[in-house]
């Protein structure tokens, strides 16, 4: 019979991880030079020429429905001296022109034009396309992966497929994105988003209209599910998804926000969300707008706390901390995550 021994709770994943160039380099390859990341929404990208274009990890990049209505994706980079072909945001382009020194490209990627580039021998247009990514899109959403053979889109979103199946994600319309940028680091901040342990001291009005007491967060397949019953006066579905490595998505009852948590370096975090409802009329609108200021005000209460604890982080006293199975099992799950694919990449 096989003797189990008890080796004491799950632990954080070691401060040191949460700060540094070298661990964050490590991440970029590992993560997100790995993993499918949401762009944005079909709704962006109707026309050929529209586009969408943001960074990843400090790889810039663009998806654009090309001219004969096909997906494309592109690193943002010219390959002439790596100047920039868009800006970050939606938009619409009949042409890529590098905001450097013009060379222009087609939207298949191919380069078409070098403007007073002169004759250098044994210089092939042909040979300096656009660097190509992989593009993938599930129920209006968009996502991108910048590894040359991912595997499928289905497969890297896990259980978000499973738990949104009921919700009506097709008939919603986004009306509004809004960035965040915090001081700390991507997963200081993710750690935050993967439990409701810190609703009752962070969050008092967002407390006051769930039932704390039953709030779950259950981890499983690439996804931290949490739930909690909602009370009289809450704008929130009563459903929170995140799915690693950096996608969230949050129901309300007749919408839903997505967002990105997107690192800019080891210890700045930008969070693009979005918010969509299946009513969009002017009188639909004016509840919406409050659902959206009242999210962005919960979102914008952890920011203080992950910033202190970015610090503490930094600080070089505190290392690891024990992690609650029955309020933090979500936050064991990313650590659990963020190793495995260390270890993967070698
Ligand atoms: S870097 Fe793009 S044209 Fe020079
Ligand atoms: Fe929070």
């Amino acid at each position: 019979m096989q003797h189990q021994r008890n080796f004491g709770p799950a632990m954080t994943l070691p401060a040191h991880w949460y700060h540094g160039a070298e661990m964050y380099e490590k991440e970029r390859r590992a993560i997100f030079a790995r993993e499918w990341q949401l762009v944005g929404h079909l709704g962006a990208l109707r026309e050929p020429g529209s586009y969408i274009a943001t960074a990843i990890a400090g790889w810039r990049v663009f998806v654009i429905r090309d001219r004969d209505g096909n997906l494309r994706g592109f690193h943002n980079l010219c390959r002439h001296r790596a100047g920039p072909l868009l800006d970050d945001g939606a938009g619409h382009c009949d042409i890529l022109r590098c905001k450097y020194h013009g060379w222009v490209y087609d939207t298949e990627g191919r380069l078409r034009r070098t403007p007073d580039f002169g004759e250098a021998a044994g210089f092939d247009k042909a040979d300096f396309g656009l660097f190509p990514i992989h593009v993938g899109t599930w129920r209006g959403l968009v996502f991108v992966n910048l590894d040359q053979d991912p595997p499928p889109l289905e497969q890297g979103l896990g259980d978000l497929v499973a738990e949104t199946a009921a919700f009506p994600m097709e008939d919603f319309t986004g009306v509004r994105e809004v960035t965040f940028d915090i001081a700390c680091n991507w997963k200081t901040y993710t750690d935050n988003f993967v439990e409701g342990y810190h609703i009752p001291s962070i969050h008092a009005a967002f407390n006051a209209v769930i039932d704390f007491k039953r709030f779950t967060a259950e981890a499983r397949n690439r996804t931290v599910i949490m739930k909690a019953p909602q009370r009289d006066g809450s704008f929130y579905g009563g459903v929170w998804l995140w799915r690693y490595p950096n996608t969230t998505l949050s129901v309300f009852p007749d919408g839903m926000n997505t967002s990105s948590i997107l690192p800019l370096d080891w210890r700045r975090t930008r969070l693009i969300y979005n918010f969509y409802f299946r009513d969009t009329s002017p009188a639909a609108m004016t509840a919406h707008e409050q659902t959206i200021a009242r999210n962005c005000g919960v979102v914008e209460e952890d920011f203080g706390i992950c910033e202190t604890v970015q610090g503490n982080l930094e600080a070089g006293l505190y290392d690891q901390g024990p992690l609650s199975p029955r309020q933090e099992d979500g936050v064991r799950y990313f650590h659990e995550m963020v190793r495995d694919s260390l270890a993967a990449a070698g």
